[in-house]
This record gives structure tokens, sequence and C-alpha cells, in this order.
């Protein structure tokens, strides 16, 4: 009896919401959008048009597995659809897909896993490529994962682009993104895939441009296995709140 009295109180408390802010502090509109994996999902809409200097804040479930990304130059007035934007866009236009609204790469993306077994895991990621700034904070003194640096004007001239219609680049590909895109994704150095499917058989040192992203954003995901500079961890005691800032 009191066994089952135990079981629902802790049921109760896993159901408790958290709250994340997404800030846009770049001198320019994106359209921030996020995809949930699994644990449930959030108050706000799966995108939304977000003007210079302005946030949101919103809950999500104590749980929650999911992404959050931003998109560039969008236009949802015809075909809307992943190709609404000139990176980052999804299946759905303004509003992505709940199933399939992923995201077109290359997208910086802030990917969170809150209380997984007691424990907030959270990251900043290039693995899909670069097409904005972020950071992630928190309020419980825990890491902060970061990529503050524009990576376009530099990128390596075979990752780089899209490009705007002034020519400026907006994104910088990885190059598992690369391989990806020629066919060449299912047995790749750069993807972590095929024979190359382990953090043994797919060191930093066998990733084409590892260094660029990596120098630049040494917090930041450079490739698949970065984990251990890049994954952070919060105990989920810390119930802590996270802010995503776009342009940190
Ligand atoms: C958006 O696309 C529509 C249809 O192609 C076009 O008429 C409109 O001018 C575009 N808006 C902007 C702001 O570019």
């Amino acid at each position: 009896m009191m066994k089952a009295i135990f079981t629902s109180l802790s049921l109760v408390a896993a159901a408790s919401a958290r709250t994340i802010t997404v800030y846009n502090a770049c001198p320019f509109t994106i359209w921030p959008a996020l995809f949930t994996s699994a644990g449930g999902r959030p108050s706000q809409p799966t995108g939304w048009s977000a003007g210079s200097f302005t946030k949101v804040t919103f809950s999500v479930p104590d749980q929650w597995n999911g992404r959050i990304w931003g998109r560039r130059n969008c236009n949802f007035s015809s075909n809307p659809g992943p190709n609404s934007c000139l990176d980052g866009g999804c299946n759905g236009g303004l509003l992505c897909d709940p199933n399939t609204g992923t995201g077109v790469p290359p997208a910086s993306l802030a990917e969170f896993n809150l209380n997984a077994g007691g424990v907030d895991y959270y990251d900043v990621s290039l693995v899909d490529g670069y097409n904005l700034p972020m950071r992630i904070d928190n309020t419980a003194g825990c890491p902060v994962g970061s990529c503050g640096v524009d990576l376009g004007p530099n990128c390596p001239s075979e990752l780089k682009g899209p490009f705007d219609s002034t020519g400026f680049p907006v994104g910088c590909k990885s190059a598992c993104l690369v391989d990806a895109q020629n066919g060449r994704a299912g047995d790749s150095p750069n993807c972590c895939s095929g024979s190359h499917n382990t953090p043994a058989t797919c060191p930093s040192s066998g990733v084409s441009h590892y260094d660029y992203f990596h120098n630049n954003c040494p917090t930041a995901y450079a490739y698949a296995y970065d984990d251990k500079n890049a994954l952070f961890t919060c105990p989920a005691s810390k119930a802590a709140t996270y802010t995503v800032t776009f342009c940190p």
C-alpha cells in the first residue's frame, strides 16, 4: 500500500514542467523551430517568427527530448515546406510537421534530453552543419554550450553556403552533409557511418575540416563523437531552466 502511494507521488513529480526561453539576439528576423523526439510536446508551437531582440518563454515536459534551431530567410507565402527558407526549413512551413519536420541542414542545433535517468543532457551541435551562432545558458550553474562565431564567411569553400541574394553565406555545411548530398553517407569517416561507426574507427582526425568547426566553437559538436568536448550535463534535481540564444 505504501509503495503504491510513493509511486503515484513520484509520477506527479516527474510530470512537472521545465522552462525554455528562446531569444533572438540576431539583428534580423529568424524563424525558430522545435522538434520533439520523445517525452511529450512543449507548450510552444513547432515554428514561429522571431523579430530581432525578441524572446519567448515556454514550458516543456520534465523529460523533454528534442531540438531547437533557427531558420533563415524564410518566405512561407508560396509552397510552404522545406524550401521556404534558405536553410533550416521543415516539412510543414511555418509550423513544422510534428513527425517529420526536423529541419533541412545545414542548421546549428540546440539539443536537449531532459531528466534522462536524473540527468539533463544538452549540447549545441554542428554535426548537420552550421547556420546561426547559438548558445545554451542555464540557471543552475551548469556548463554552457556555445557556438558564438559566424562560421559562414570563413567556411572552407567546398562547405560554404547556401548563399542569400547578395551572395552572403548563410550556412556552412558539415563534411558529412556534403557526403550525404553526394550519396556517400552510408560509409563515411565524416559521418561516422558504415565501417567508421564507432568512436575508435571514427577519430576526429578523419573528419574533413574538423579543426575549422572545433577551433572556432570548441564547446559545440563538430562531429558525431564529440561528446567529451560538447555534451553537457546538469542534475535534473536542480530543475534548470534553459535559454537558447541565437547570435549570442
Ligand atoms: C514571398 O514570395 C511571394 C511569392 O513568390 C512573393 O510575391 C513575395 O514578394 C515574397 N515576399 C518577400 C518578402 O520576399
